[in-house]
This record gives structure tokens, C-alpha cells and sequence, in this order.
């Protein structure tokens, strides 16, 4: 088992640590998102979790964001019963069990084939998978081009540059009729501060993404992007589950946009 990880590059070994986060999550007193199957996997898998310096903010706020992300995806798909769904560096995720789809839609999970083997061995299958490098031409080949997609994509920005997350966007746009594409944003200064995290360090990586500020710099990246909502967390219901005095804080942070925008957040585009 443990060679099949130790073949990983960081990038993809930054999967167990979202998938650490979720564990940690289920097993809290008063869970955010509440999923049972990544705690299971987590406990089964074998990865030394110890050496990913997790502090207990990172718990919540990823919860939070992917639980978020989640409703966005069932609500795409209530109102489009003929959706497919694509969740973009999906890791060891399994969005597709916690979303519990209708039956008229598609789910596509995409990531290295290296990660899509270990994912293969641990999840229960429940989507399509899609093993491919997605800074690469041809990844959107075998998915329907006809049928209105939701395309979300989790923890994966800060890995791409710039000109890869953009170029992505674009084969993205260009494949599909329309649809939308939601992803947690981060902004340069967060790349930037992200390298100096524990986190990071024990990964032995450094962030690629170029990151933004202002929700409305996709809409040029010629990718047909329109924003259709910027999700800033510190203002969601579920703070009320964060222990003091990150709660205070956090609400302290909410009234202003600016530094909200540099705490967790979601951003939402229509195509
Ligand atoms: C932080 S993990 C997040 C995984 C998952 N979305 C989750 O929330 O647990 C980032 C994922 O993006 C994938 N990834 C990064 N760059 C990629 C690329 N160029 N092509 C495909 N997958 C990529 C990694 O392999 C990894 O599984």
C-alpha cells in the first residue's frame, strides 16, 4: 500500500489531506459536512496523516467550502435533470455519494490516473472516471458536449498557473453548450502566504496558481465566464459552529469584503 503512495507527486499527495480534513470533520462533535465515507477511508488507507501539519481552522473551513459546493451541485442538477456533473482534481472525494444524484444525470470524476487507481481501490464506484492530466488538450474527449454541465472544482487552483487554470477554462467552456463553473478561489497574497503553511512544507511543494482578487477577472479570461455569485464564507450560518475565538474573529472578518475575499471562498460562473 504504501508504495502505491510514495510513487505520488505532492500534488497528488495533497489529496489525503483534503480527505484527512473531512475525516477530521465527521469525527468532531458537531460535524460541518458530515461524511462518514471519507472518515472510513481515511482510517483504512494507511497514509501517515501525523506528517501534514493540519491546524483546526482547516478542518472547518474545508468543510465548509466543500459542503458548499456540494449544494451548488444539487442545485444545478434540481433544475437540470439531464446535467452531467465533472469534479476537477477529485482526489479521493466522493462527492458524487454525498450528493446522491437523480438518475437522468452524468457524473464524471477527474484526476491523474495514478490518483484514480488508488481511488479505484478504496471508493465504492458511483460516476464515471476520467483519468487525465487536465492541463492537457484532449481530457474532455469521451464526456457529452451536449447536455448542460456542472463543473466543480475543489483544492485544485492553487496547483495550476495561471495560464494553465485559465487554458482550462476555456477547453472547459468550449466543450459544453453551457453551464456553470464553481471552484474555491484563493488570492495571490494566499499563494503567496499558503508556502510558509506547514501544510505545504510537509507536502514539499509550493503553490503554481496566480490567484485573484476581484471575482469578476475570469469573466477575461476569454473563456466565456460570467460571474453569477461570490460565496465568502466567513459570512455562512455554519460559523456559528466554530469554537471561540476563531468564531469572533471570523465574524469580525465577515464585515469586511476585502479581507473576506483572502479568507475561504467560493466563486460561481454561468457559461
Ligand atoms: C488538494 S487535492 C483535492 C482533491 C479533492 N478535490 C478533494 O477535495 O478532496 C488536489 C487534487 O488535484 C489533482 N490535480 C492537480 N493538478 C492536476 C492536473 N493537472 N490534472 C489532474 N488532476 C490534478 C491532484 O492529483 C489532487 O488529487
Amino acid at each position: 500500500v504504501e508504495s502505491a503512495f510514495t510513487r505520488l507527486t505532492p500534488v497528488q499527495e495533497s489529496l489525503f489531506l483534503t480527505l484527512y480534513l473531512r475525516a477530521l470533520d465527521h469525527r468532531s462533535p458537531d460535524p460541518i459536512l458530515r461524511d462518514a465515507l471519507s472518515d472510513e477511508v481515511a482510517r483504512k488507507i494507511g497514509y501517515d496523516f501525523g506528517r501534514l501539519k493540519v491546524v483546526p481552522s482547516q478542518v472547518l473551513d474545508l468543510a465548509l467550502r466543500t459542503k458548499r459546493l456540494d449544494e451548488l451541485v444539487q442545485e444545478f442538477v434540481a433544475g437540470h435533470p439531464d446535467a452531467v456533473v465533472l469534479d476537477l482534481g477529485c482526489g479521493l472525494d466522493p462527492r458524487a455519494i454525498r450528493c446522491d444524484l437523480p438518475p437522468g444525470t452524468d457524473w464524471f470524476d477527474l484526476d491523474f490516473p495514478e490518483v484514480l487507481r488508488i481511488r479505484e481501490r478504496y471508493l465504492p464506484l458511483a460516476s464515471h472516471q476520467v483519468g487525465a492530466d487536465l492541463t492537457g488538450p484532449d481530457w474532455l474527449d469521451g464526456i457529452p458536449a451536449d447536455r448542460p454541465a456542472m463543473v466543480v472544482a475543489d483544492g485544485l487552483m492553487a496547483f495550476l498557473t495561471g495560464e494553465r487554470f485559465r487554458a482550462m477554462a476555456r477547453t472547459l467552456t468550449g466543450h459544453f453548450p453551457s453551464g456553470e463553473f464553481a471552484f474555491n478561489a484563493y488570492t495571490p497574497f494566499d499563494l503567496w502566504a499558503a508556502n510558509y503553511s506547514g501544510t505545504f512544507r510537509s507536502l514539499h511543494t509550493k503553490t503554481a496558481g496566480e490567484g485573484f482578487t476581484d471575482p469578476h477577472v475570469p469573466e477575461g479570461w476569454g473563456a466565456r465566464l460570467t460571474l453569477a455569485e461570490e460565496l465568502l464564507l466567513t459570512r455562512a450560518p455554519e460559523i456559528a459552529k466554530y469554537p471561540r475565538p476563531l468564531r469572533d474573529l471570523t465574524r469580525l472578518c465577515a464585515h469586511s469584503t476585502w479581507i473576506s475575499r483572502h479568507g475561504n471562498r467560493i466563486v460561481r460562473y454561468r457559461f
